[in-house]
């Protein structure tokens, strides 16, 4: 069993973790994942792409390799995809498959991504709208989702929810900000090859979830982790931080490495 090395009620409802590596905080809330995709009710997993999970993915995959766990009755949905090409090797489909689904039992017609590539096409409002629609629609379809796992960015974002986007905000197409964009230079190489837009699930989609869990792994992730969990922030909630607005769920828990954490104020 993986152990915390600090643990903190913030609000009723919401609890940081804070584990030394970021391998036993992946293995802390693959503990958390089993029951759940275990559970009779079949499983609507709520996913996340980025640096962030892939540990945690890599600790689901052993459990299935080990007979833990099967994905035959789970539902996915991921918060978000670039405005790119599904076979694109950088586009979040592809980074699913490579990091969890060609690895376990998810039947394919199960996986659901938002289709970035309706983005691609010129005039073409109409048709990225209406899947916006159809993608809360599905989620609703398989009574919610059950749990959501996010990273953050450094702007506050969760999912693409960048600054400005406030709890009422639903699946739609949005702009990345800047320093998103930026911290994908690591991946795209440079940056007039990061994508300009996306679609991604909205903040209100997410506060949806019954349970969320919030990974941040590293010390580039420490002054954000620092606003989010300020005095200020924890009381009122602000566009200005989207993920802030997790503050007003009831079942939410916010999972650190050390380094991740080494802004926060010490008691
Ligand atoms: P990262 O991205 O996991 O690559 O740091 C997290 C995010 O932008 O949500």
């Amino acid at each position: 069993m993986a152990q915390p090395i600090s643990t903190k009620l913030l609000l009723p409802g919401l609890s940081l973790f804070v584990f030394e590596t970021p391998e036993q905080a992946s293995v802390w809330v693959a503990d958390q994942m089993v029951p759940l995709i275990n559970s009779s009710k079949p499983p609507v997993l709520g996913l996340a792409t980025g640096s962030t999970p892939i540990k945690l993915y890599a600790e689901l995959i052993k459990r299935y390799k080990e007979g833990q766990i099967s994905f035959k009755r789970t539902t996915t949905f991921n918060l978000d995809e670039y405005a790119i090409e599904h076979s694109h090797p950088l586009s979040y489909h592809s980074f699913m498959d490579t990091n969890l689904f060609n690895h376990v039992d998810i039947p394919r017609e199960s996986i659901n991504v938002p289709n970035g590539s309706l983005l691609l096409k010129e005039n073409n409002d109409q048709e990225v709208e209406e899947h916006c629609k159809s993608y809360e629609l599905k989620i609703a379809s398989h009574g919610g989702l059950d749990l959501q796992i996010l990273g953050i960015g450094r702007t506050g974002h969760i999912g693409f929810n960048e600054p400005g986007s406030d709890e009422k905000t639903k699946t739609r197409k949005i702009e990345i900000h800047t320093v998103t964009r930026q911290d994908a230079i690591r991946e795209f190489g440079s940056i007039d090859l990061v994508p300009k837009t996306s679609i991604t699930m909205g903040v209100s989609t997410i506060l949806g979830a019954k349970r969320v869990i919030l990974l941040a792994f590293g010390s580039s992730k420490a002054p954000i982790i620092s606003q989010l969990l300020s005095e200020e922030r924890l009381t009122t909630p602000s566009p200005q931080i989207p993920a802030s607005y997790l503050f007003g769920h009831s079942n939410v828990q916010i999972v650190l490495d050390r380094q991740a954490a080494e802004q926060l104020e010490k008691e």
